[in-house]
């Protein structure tokens, strides 16, 4: 167990994250932060008031506006933002979430300065190199959440299509978390029994396309907001993974250094989570279709990058 895990953004994704993290006891005390006054602390207080029914001993803070109280965090997640409204694309949000993150990352490097910075904010890519910029932390330290979301996502329509237990899919979503996101259809096995063998190609072409828009569906649904449930889940698996020092091998957004030829970018690969942070970026081969493909969404990253000056 940690000391203290700070969320930053006290929306959906943030306090449904700070409330897992809590139930886990991952930490001794959770940080909750935003600027809305009230809203932190309202539901942090509520969350906290649940501890004595589930049982956990986590304290939970709220704070507005006010760093002080995240002081040392070893873990921060990164929430802050304005959410995808019907319509829009995780790009047209590049510039308000990018100063937004701006503003997020200053404080963290001041109140933070040993922490692990997990990035949440969309789009995500971009807003992972916006906190690594502007905070310096090392890549081992600034890792961003989407390939685990993206790849449960897969996961879920696969178990459906397949009617088996979601626990035996083994899959991994790459690239950048967007339209151009790459799932592995040829490392994807139910309990080791290739996927292609299972599913024809037209059935894993849909279900590859529903993943691709996993994110815009829920939107569809919800009009007001976009998904937080899975997300926080997501986000919790990889926390998890660091204060437990598991090194479990998740696909997250890296900073890439040569890594699949990428570099000078953030994109999701498979990484190796530890007490660390980023332990190890692994390398598999990808067809040739796969690595087009990845290549295609480095190049996504690049352009929505492009649209922000630091
Ligand atoms: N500092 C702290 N919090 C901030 C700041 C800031 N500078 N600016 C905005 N916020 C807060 C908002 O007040 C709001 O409470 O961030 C919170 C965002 O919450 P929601 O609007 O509910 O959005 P949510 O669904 O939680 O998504 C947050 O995660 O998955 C991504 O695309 C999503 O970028 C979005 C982020």
């Amino acid at each position: 167990m940690l000391n203290k895990i700070t969320v930053v953004g006290a929306g959906n994704v943030g306090a449904t994250t700070a409330q897992r993290l809590a139930e886990k006891e991952l930490a001794r005390t959770v940080v909750v932060v935003d600027v809305i006054d009230g809203i932190p602390q309202g539901k942090a207080l509520d969350q906290w008031e649940a501890a004595p029914i589930e049982g956990f001993d986590t304290r939970i803070v709220g704070a507005a506006n006010d760093y002080r109280p995240t002081a040392g965090s070893e873990v921060v997640v990164v929430t802050a933002g304005i959410a995808r409204k019907p319509g829009m694309s995780r790009d047209d949000l590049v510039r308000t979430n990018a100063d937004i993150v701006k503003q997020v990352s200053q404080q963290i490097k001041q109140t933070c300065p040993k922490a692990i910075v997990v990035v949440v904010s969309n789009p995500l890519d971009v807003m992972c190199w916006v906190t690594k910029q502007v905070t310096g932390f090392p890549r081992e330290r600034v890792i961003g959440m989407a390939g685990v979301l993206d790849t449960a996502r897969y996961r879920a329509f696969l178990a459906e299509a397949l009617d088996v237990s979601v626990q035996d899919i083994q899959a991994m979503v790459l690239g950048g978390h967007g339209d151009t996101m790459v799932p592995l259809v040829s490392y994807t096995t139910v309990s080791g029994i290739p996927v292609m063998q299972l599913l024809d190609k037209g059935r894993l072409d849909k279900i590859v396309d529903r993943t691709r828009n996993g994110g815009a569906e829920i939107v569809a649904f919800l009009k007001t907001g976009s998904a937080y449930y899975a997300p926080s889940s997501a986000v919790v698996q990889m926390v998890e993974s660091i204060v437990l020092d598991q090194k479990r091998l998740l696909p997250c957004a890296a900073w890439l250094d040569g890594e699949y030829g990428l570099s000078g970018m953030y994109c999701g690969v498979p990484c190796k989570l530890g007490k660390r942070g980023l332990e190890q970026i692994v390398e598999v081969k990808l067809t040739p279709d796969e690595q087009s493909a990845l290549q295609k969404s480095a190049e996504a990253v690049k352009q929505t990058m492009a649209a922000v000056t630091l």
